[in-house]
């Protein structure tokens, strides 16, 4: 009896703990609950574990991510995995070795993991199982680029390291010595990871570099930090894995701002309406009102506040700087981009990060392919494999690989 009495209880508080009220559009909403918790059990323990002094809770959680998820660079019968540096950044490298009848150039993708900059690796098995695919579906060399993180790297540290690789795997030499073909490589990222793609093929364009990327490929992108009340922000909240304060927090950490500035970037007082350093041309560029079709945008209200927290933007002008904010890019460098493809998730806070980057694109006359997911949820493509496998991730995944098969 005693013994039923105390199951009953237990089960009562995992499910108190498990279970969060979720959209019925969402792809498997149980499973969502399931993984979100654990990711909450990871953030409470690397909480507890910065409060007893262990160390940075981000520390303490890629810590057990790793233990959990890291693997070693696997090679198989028809595939060399290889874990090396490329212009002194650690990347991993994916080289497609099925025998061929006729020597030829292979396709190459340059590829950044998500996890706000701070999280996260390309060694582990979600992201080298997704390299894999990729590696052997497009006959590609594909370059996973682990760049580094906060806390131990801040902005422009993410950013030089990503446009530093890419340079590298683009100068001629490098790409003779692992057979690709210079007009068939692309660029691309899942979140942060977009984050950091977009900004790249960015500064190549200003760089006018020779060998450009083809195509880039931006997953669920972060390109914005002035408006944390977008449609998306608002609608998507409290929804797993990526929410609204977790979204700030690594802004502020990729920044390198204190943590203590999240509700006030919450609130949009860092663009109020009093505040001389948010030019006018600037708003033009994040406005949602023009920048989302009406069935985004619903009823949802711009937060604008008349007055703000003077200051902010003067002592983090990153939050304005394009190579940390991508969508802030003027027109006449957007036109001069390679085509792109952008997942968008409809329960993602990002959604509209990545919606309204599309729309300036084809405004400034790229091509554009939107691919979005109305069950879709932040992070859903690298949820593809047991034990944490939706739908909508090997849905996303393979949709994702085959656009690349038909531009690349
Ligand atoms: C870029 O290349 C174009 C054409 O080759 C040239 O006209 C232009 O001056 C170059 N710009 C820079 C910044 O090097
Ligand atoms: C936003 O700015 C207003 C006006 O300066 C201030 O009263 C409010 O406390 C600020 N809110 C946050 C969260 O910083």
């Amino acid at each position: 009896m005693k013994f039923l009495t105390v199951s009953l209880l237990l089960s009562a508080a995992f499910a108190y703990y498990v279970y969060l009220p979720l959209p019925d559009t969402l792809s498997e909403p149980w499973k969502l609950m399931v993984l979100d918790a654990v990711f909450r059990t990871f953030m409470h323990v690397g909480n507890l574990a910065h409060v007893l002094g262990f160390g940075h809770d981000i520390h303490v959680i890629n810590y057990f991510v790793m233990k959990a998820e890291g693997t070693g660079p696997q090679s198989s019968q028809t595939m060399q995995v290889t874990d090396t540096f490329f212009a002194g950044v650690p990347v991993r490298v994916f080289e497609p070795t099925k025998p061929v009848r006729q020597p030829h150039l292979k396709r190459g993708v340059v590829y950044f993991h998500g996890g706000g900059w701070a999280l996260l690796s390309g060694r582990m098995r979600s992201y080298d199982l997704l390299c894999r695919n990729m590696a052997e579906e497009l006959d590609a060399v594909i370059v996973s680029v682990d760049y580094s993180l906060a806390p131990d790297a801040h902005f422009p540290q993410q950013y030089f390291d990503a446009l530093k690789t890419s340079a590298f795997f683009l100068s001629p030499e490098v790409l003779a010595q692992y057979s690709v073909d210079p007009q068939r490589v692309a660029i691309s990222g899942d979140s942060a990871g977009g984050n950091l793609a977009a900004a790249v093929v960015q500064q190549m364009v200003a760089d006018n570099r020779t060998t450009k990327f083809k195509v880039q490929a931006l997953i669920y992108p972060v390109l914005q930090a002035l408006d944390f009340n977008t449609p998306s922000y608002q609608q998507n909240g409290n929804t797993p894995i990526l929410y609204r304060p977790i979204m700030a927090r690594f802004w502020l950490e990729y920044l390198n701002a204190s943590p203590d500035l999240a509700p006030l970037l919450l609130a949009n007082n860092h663009t109020a309406l009093d505040l001389a350093s948010m030019p006018q041309e600037v708003r033009a560029k994040i406005d949602w009102t023009r920048l989302l079709p009406p069935a985004f945008r619903k009823d949802y209200q711009k937060v604008t506040p008349a007055e703000g927290s003077g200051s902010v933007l003067e002592e983090l002008p990153a939050l304005l700087d394009v190579r940390a904010a991508p969508l802030l890019a003027e027109e006449e460098v957007l036109s001069a981009v390679p085509p792109a493809y952008i997942m968008t998730c409809e329960h993602d806070v990002l959604r509209d990060d990545g919606l309204m980057y599309g729309r300036r694109l084809e405004e400034a006359g790229v091509a554009v392919t939107s691919d979005h997911y109305q069950d879709g949820f932040h992070g859903c493509m690298v949820f593809s494999s047991w034990p944490a496998k939706f739908s909508v991730g090997t849905r996303s995944m393979w949709n994702y690989i085959r656009w690349l098969k038909e531009n690349l």
